[in-house]
């Protein structure tokens, strides 16, 4: 959930100032504490709390640095607590990912042999460890020794001030080469090179990778055995990791649904129809993701039955009760952006010991997630800056309507839906609409609950409209089956109470219209998103008309609203409190 970056033989000598200004790309990992150690033979150390994005630091000149952004497990918000941490003689400094599950039985023996640690976290064991071993081994067998030592989770980067060389490890939080013009760099993932080169390694669990002047070696780090050295090319632009002139990357990835939305059409046809064969063969079909990703999965469901398809989704975190009902029948389908959580991992690799047929479909290149898949589908939303997922959600969804489609023999059809989204939302998704939503978010931006409701597939809908507020604006928004409402949640609605009630032109819409009466009747604000007028509206937010699809405009406004709500309220919508891009632990 941390950010860490390194650079060996920067070309311009300035590898402070380039390991600083990669951070600020990986900051949606964590943003609690920044710090980085330059290597001019001795480690010039820098660590503050808070975020990385206004920094300025006078580094000396150097070839050699690693760093890290923090998001805090293990120890609190402190500038001690950040890391690099260093071992004892200050020689190495140690940036972790992950955490060490052992960390206190290994202090313990490390006190014992004198060891004084400064801060309270589980990271720095690491250093120490890596010290005690020097005495014995080299650099390299030093640090892969003390790898073999952790239980949990980690991915680390060593840097060694004597030698001017950067070693890391990985087993479970992701790490990425970057190979330049004889200057190399190691990342959670691309984002922070992506302007200096393409050509990346991607590591694999079990790897380990030494980066030195003369060049990048991986070895396994529990048999110390070299390995060949796969590289790809990333073919994400620079450009699209910016704001292009956007105040905050979350609107920018919102109003680039118009195009990411409609492309998932002509992209993973092969996919689509591998899978789409696999289901009309009957094959049982189960799908897991976490946070807005199983929102995603929901939704699909709603789309699958409507074509006669059953298919089972669960909260990845809630999935491994349910695993043994997988078998070699099973299509098993993870939804991930970054293809990196670990619970929605840890379901994919039950599954698949199950015997199941993996499928996944994630939008970060290269992930975990993606290696370990038997069939890959890249939803090219383009890199998701802000840690509120919109963008992703939407080609991801757009992407399983088109299996749907195609499982029921209208594949070509679907498609020429999907696409003719590009007009839909070029005429919609635009500054009028922006105002409308703007005017909206000043009458509830002092609101403390709001609710909202849907009925079948805005149901998901509900619940990820109900996401985006919560994370960006920090309001206490909860969803509700718009059905649920008499047995129990009724029963919060007083005067004034907001409530939006998601709707369609479908079958549900009469129920959906009844309970917002009663809501009405009960002195409830109601602030339809829907395509029609109706008089139980207090307010209403107009969708297109588009049948199945009003779902990705009606989550849409909710993505708009929420953004706006958080800006009303002085959050960060790029890195709301307490949250990180991509949960790699536990
Ligand atoms: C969504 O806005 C959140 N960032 C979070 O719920 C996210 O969807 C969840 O952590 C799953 O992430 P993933 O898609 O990368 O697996």
């Amino acid at each position: 959930m941390c950010g860490i970056f390194a650079i060996v033989n920067d070309q311009k000598s300035q590898a402070g100032i380039t390991v600083l200004q990669g951070l600020k790309k990986l900051e949606y990992r964590g943003y609690d504490s920044w710090g980085i150690a330059v290597d001019n033979k001795k480690l010039f150390v820098v660590k503050q709390i808070g975020k990385i994005s206004q920094a300025k630091v006078n580094f000396p000149s150097a070839k050699t640095a690693l760093g890290h952004t923090r998001w805090a497990t293990h120890g609190g918000v402190s500038n001690e607590n950040a890391h690099p941490h260093l071992d004892c003689q200050k020689k190495i400094a140690v940036v972790h990912n992950g955490i060490v599950e052992n960390h206190q039985q290994l202090k313990n023996k490390l006190v014992a042999k004198d060891h004084h640690f400064l801060s309270q976290t589980d990271t720095e064991v690491i250093a120490h460890l890596i010290e005690e071993n020097l005495k014995t081994k080299s650099f390299k067998q030093a640090v892969f020794t003390a790898f073999r030592q952790l239980r949990g989770s980690n991915a680390i980067a060593v840097l060694d001030s004597q030698t001017e060389t950067v070693i890391s490890c990985r087993y479970g939080s992701p790490l990425v080469v970057g190979l330049g013009q004889q200057e190399y760099f190691l990342a959670s993932d691309v984002t922070p090179f992506l302007a200096r080169t393409k050509k990346v390694v991607f590591i694999e669990d079990g790897q380990g990778v030494v980066l030195a002047n003369k060049g990048v070696e991986l070895y396994n780090w529990r048999t110390g055995k070299k390995e060949k050295i796969k590289t790809e090319i990333v073919d994400w632009q620079i450009e699209d990791a910016q704001k292009n002139g956007q105040p905050h990357f979350l609107i920018k990835e919102i109003l680039e649904q118009k195009k990411t939305i409609p492309q998932t059409s002509n992209l993973n046809q092969k996919q689509t129809k591998i899978l789409a064969e696999k289901i009309k063969k009957n094959n049982k079909l189960v799908m897991f993701a976490c946070g807005t990703a199983y929102y995603c999965t929901l939704a699909a469901q709603y789309f699958l039955a409507d074509k006669g398809i059953e298919a089972k989704t669960y909260g990845a975190y809630e999935f491994l009760p349910f695993a043994s009902f997988c078998d070699q029948q099973t299509i098993a389908l993870a939804v991930s952006q970054s293809g990196e959580t670990a619970d929605t991992l840890e379901a994919a690799k039950k599954a698949k010991e199950k015997g199941a047929f993996l499928v996944a479909v994630v939008n970060a290149p290269g992930s975990t997630l993606e290696r370990l898949a038997d069939l890959v589908f890249k939803v090219g939303a383009g890199p998701e800056i802000a840690v509120v997922s919109t963008k992703a959600f939407t080609a991801q969804l757009a992407s399983l309507y088109l299996v749907a489609q195609a499982a029921a023999g209208r594949g070509r059809k679907g498609r020429k839906e999907i696409k003719q989204l590009a007009g839909v939302l070029n005429n919609w998704l635009k500054k009028d609409l922006q105002q409308k939503i703007i005017q909206l978010a000043k009458t509830l931006v002092d609101k403390e609950d709001i609710y909202i409701l849907g009925k079948n597939l805005n149901y998901p809908g509900a619940l990820e409209f109900a996401l985006k507020i919560k994370e960006t604006s920090y309001i206490h928004s909860e969803a509700f089956a718009s059905g649920e409402l008499k047995h129990g949640v009724i029963s919060l609605i007083q005067k004034d109470t907001p409530c939006f009630v998601l709707a369609a032109d479908d079958r549900a819409k009469t129920d959906i219209l009844s309970s917002a009466a009663e809501v009405k009747a009960r002195g409830g604000r109601i602030i339809g998103i829907a395509p029609f007028k109706a008089k139980e509206f207090n307010d209403l937010i107009q969708t297109p008309d588009i049948g199945q699809l009003t779902v990705f405009v009606n989550v849409i406004v909710g993505q708009l609203l929420g953004y706006y709500l958080g800006v009303g309220r002085g959050a960060d919508p790029d890195k709301p409190r307490n949250l990180a891009k991509s949960v790699t632990v536990k």
